[in-house]
Formats: structure tokens, sequence, C-alpha cells
């Protein structure tokens, strides 16, 4: 089979780099991929968002699946392209992947199906905002409705803090159109875990659990970033949650989905909120989670091209079990310095293949390019550093002795990834 990846990032290259491993494929295309991709596949200069130019370049080169990476691609309808010309796509259409695109369809949903979330009102209107959350009190959580790159959310502890985020949004419009609504929303407390399952629109197939490190200093402090590092499994998420999430989330956001004519095939991923009153859904995302798919795809046994085909085709009852590889995996975001601000670039990356000699380690590659023999830095999040071991606490050592062989200027990482984990 001859397959094209879309996107560029570390959950890109996983992806690129577990569909290796099938016994279907001959030939992986990635596009536009990036300098650890291009060892594994054949980048093409096409960006993720050009769907004429991926739709002219699939049937060209007689595709026989597209994996779609990236969210955007979804939203801006490229499974719908696709399909119109009977090229086999994984990803849900566009009317499925508004569950992502709008944080206030989500919500709706999830009411309207019993899915557990928080509390909610929708504003398009500042002044009437205001008047909610004064009413409301602090804390409290504004979001802006449409995509914003992860930084559309706002959890404030004072009723200003609120007000300004809003209005930064509503009026100041920071976010463009992605904020000409608002969600405000109570504040949750609790451990978050991500979960994800591919479902074909019948059935629903879990994938391990996993937990993601969304801020960028140690200890969760400092700004949001795309995501700085992850493990899995997360023990906090304990068998009888995870059936709990399964009927609670999964099984209702699908029965709501079908009654609402939209077909969702793909993968499905809930951010949960593991609260006292019970597991509470934060967002879904209608893709594979970056970093969450750098930690989730090395202990996946069960051939991914099997299983996205058995979901294109609505066979998947055929998987009622994945197969895992029973160890942990950790996962190290090395980020350029600056990064999630401004950050440098064309930054020379040392010790990449001392780090992948190391037994049960994989060296992702989020941000990088291939410069003549070099290869350099050329995004916010560069690598990913993976590794597999007997315990969580194996795997988060293995993983930092990889991390400690790699250089490059500026380059910042997390000290703590998978430490709380440890405390189970
Ligand atoms: P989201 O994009 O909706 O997942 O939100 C991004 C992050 O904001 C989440 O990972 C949480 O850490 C936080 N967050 C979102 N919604 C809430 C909430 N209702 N209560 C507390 N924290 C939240
Ligand atoms: N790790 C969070 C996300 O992929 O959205």
């Amino acid at each position: 089979m001859r397959i094209l990846v879309v996107g560029s990032g570390g959950r890109e290259h996983a992806l690129v780099w577990k569909i290796a491993q099938s016994k279907l494929v001959d030939k992986i295309f990635c596009a536009p991929g990036n300098g650890g991709i291009s060892q594994l596949a054949e980048c093409v200069d096409i960006k993720a968002d050009n769907i004429p130019g991926l739709l002219e370049f699939a049937r060209k080169e007689k595709i026989d699946l597209t994996v779609v990476g990236p969210e955007a691609s979804l939203v801006a309808g490229m499974v719908d392209e696709f399909s119109h010309y009977k090229l086999p796509v994984f990803g849900p259409q566009k009317k499925a992947a508004q569950l992502e695109q709008s944080k206030a369809f989500a919500k709706q949903l999830m009411m309207h199906y019993g899915v557990p979330t928080a509390n909610f009102r929708v504003f398009v209107n500042i002044d009437e905002a205001k008047k909610y959350i004064g009413a409301r009190g602090a804390p409290c959580v504004i979001k802006a409705d449409g995509l914003a790159q992860g930084k559309g959310v706002v959890v404030a502890k004072t009723i200003e803090e609120a007000n300004r985020a809003a209005n930064n949004m509503l009026v100041n419009r920071i976010f463009g159109d992605a904020g000409k609504r608002i969600i405000v929303e109570d504040c949750l407390v609790g451990q978050e875990a991500s979960i994800l399952c591919f479902t074909d629109s019948k059935v629903i197939v879990p994938l391990v659990t996993s937990q993601d490190h969304k801020r960028i200093f140690d200890n969760d402090l400092g700004p949001n970033t795309g995501g700085m590092g992850a493990y899995s499994p997360a023990p906090v998420v304990t068998k009888e949650l995870f059936d709990e999430i399964v009927q609670k989330v999964f099984n209702r956001i699908l029965a709501g989905l079908n009654a609402e004519r939209i077909e969702y095939r793909g993968i499905l991923y809930a951010g949960i909120m593991l609260t006292k009153s019970g597991p509470q859904v934060l967002e879904f995302n209608v893709r594979f989670g970056d970093p969450e798919t750098q930690v989730i795809l090395p202990r996946l046994k069960t051939d991914l091209v099997e299983v996205m085909l058995a979901v294109v085709n609505q066979k998947l009852s055929r998987y009622p079990t994945l197969e895992w590889d029973e160890r942990a995996c950790v996962c190290v975001v090395c980020a350029a310095k600056g990064y999630p601000g401004e950050y440098a670039k064309d930054k020379e990356i040392f010790g990449l293949d001392e780090a992948a000699k190391l037994p049960d380690v994989v060296v992702f590659h989020a941000g990088t390019k291939k410069m003549g023999n070099k290869i350099v830095t050329s995004g916010g999040r560069v690598l990913g550093v993976t590794g597999l071991g007997a315990t969580i606490k194996e795997a988060i050592n293995k993983t930092y002795q990889a991390v400690e062989k790699i250089k490059f200027e500026g380059m910042q990482y997390r000290k703590d990834i998978g430490g709380k984990a440890l405390k189970f």
C-alpha cells in the first residue's frame, strides 16, 4: 500500500514511524514532514492546509490511504474532499470535526446527550458575558469558541481577570473570529488525563491512557504550550474510571452524534478532568494528541494500518481490543529558547544518533529540518525524546538519559515529566 501522512509535527513522526512497521505498507509519503520523518518517508513540499494540492498529489500517486494529522485540515473539509474522489482517508468529515472546531457546539452536544462536563453559558455580547461572570463569581474559565492553537482558554482566578479575558476575545478579537463567541464555564479541580478512541461511528475501541504536561516549566508553572511531554499509562485512571469514561463519555457522545446524523470515523480524543464528583470532559479533539501519540503508539502492538482501514471501512468491530505493550512510555519535549513565545530557529542539533542508539529509545522530530548533512531546529517544539521501561520510573530514567545526549543552542525541557505518575 501507498500511504500519505499529512502534517509535520512530532505526532506525524510517530504516525509515520508506526505505519512504517505495518506489513501492508510499501511506501510512505508525508506532506510536508520534517527532518526526522524524511528518514522514513518521502517528504513532499505541500502544506497540510493545501487541500487541492494534497488531493492532486494523492490522485497522481495513487495513494491507498491518507492519514490526516492536524485538526485544521479536518475542519477545512479535507476528508470530505478526498471522499468525494473515492480516496480512502482516515479522519472525521467537516461536520464531525465541529466537535473540536466549536467548543459551543461540543458543549451543547454534551449537555444534550448527558456527557458529564462543567456548567457553562455561551456569549457573543460582552455586557451579557460580564453580567454572568459577575453573578457566577470566580474562579471561572473563559474559552474562545473556535480554534486558537491551544491558547484560547483562560482559567481566571478573579472576576477582573475573567472580564479581561472575555473582553480580549469578544471585543479586541485577539483570536480573530475564533473569539467572536465565548464560553464561560465553571472551574473544575482535579487531575487531567487524555483518553483516545478509534471509532467507525458504530463501535468504540479505546486506546491506552496518557497524560500531557501543558505548562512550559516544571511543577506546572508558566504559560501553556502545545505540550511539553507525556506519559502512558496514566495510573490516575483506574480500571473503574476508565470504564466509566467509555460508558458516560464515548458511548454517549457517539450515540448523540449518530442521533444528529453526524457520522464520525477516526480518532476521538477526550481531555478529561477527574474531579471528586467523577470524570468531566474539558474538550474533545478530532485527531491524535500531540505529544500523547508519541507515548501511545510505541505501546501499540496491533498493526496500525489494519485498524485505520477498519475505521475507514466501518469494520472496526473486528478489533474489539487492541494489543498493547505492558511497558510504560515517557516522552520529553525539547523546545527552542523562547518557546512558547518567539523562538530561535536554524540551530544545529547534536547527539541524535547517540540518543537513538540507547535501547528502547526513539527520538521523534517535531520542529526540525535537514540542511545539507545537518539537522537543524525549525519550530518551537523541536524533539520528542521517547523511552519505554518496565515501570514509569524506568521509562523516565531511560528517556532523560537520552535527552542528556542531545544538544542545541538554547534547548529547554521540563525535568519532571512523568513525576505525577510516581505518586501511585
Ligand atoms: P481545553 O482546550 O478546553 O482542554 O483547555 C485547556 C486547558 O485549560 C485544560 O487542559 C485545563 O488544564 C484547563 N481547563 C479547561 N477547562 C477547564 C475547566 N472547566 N476547569 C478548570 N480547568 C480547565
Ligand atoms: N496534547 C493536547 C492536544 O493534542 O491537543
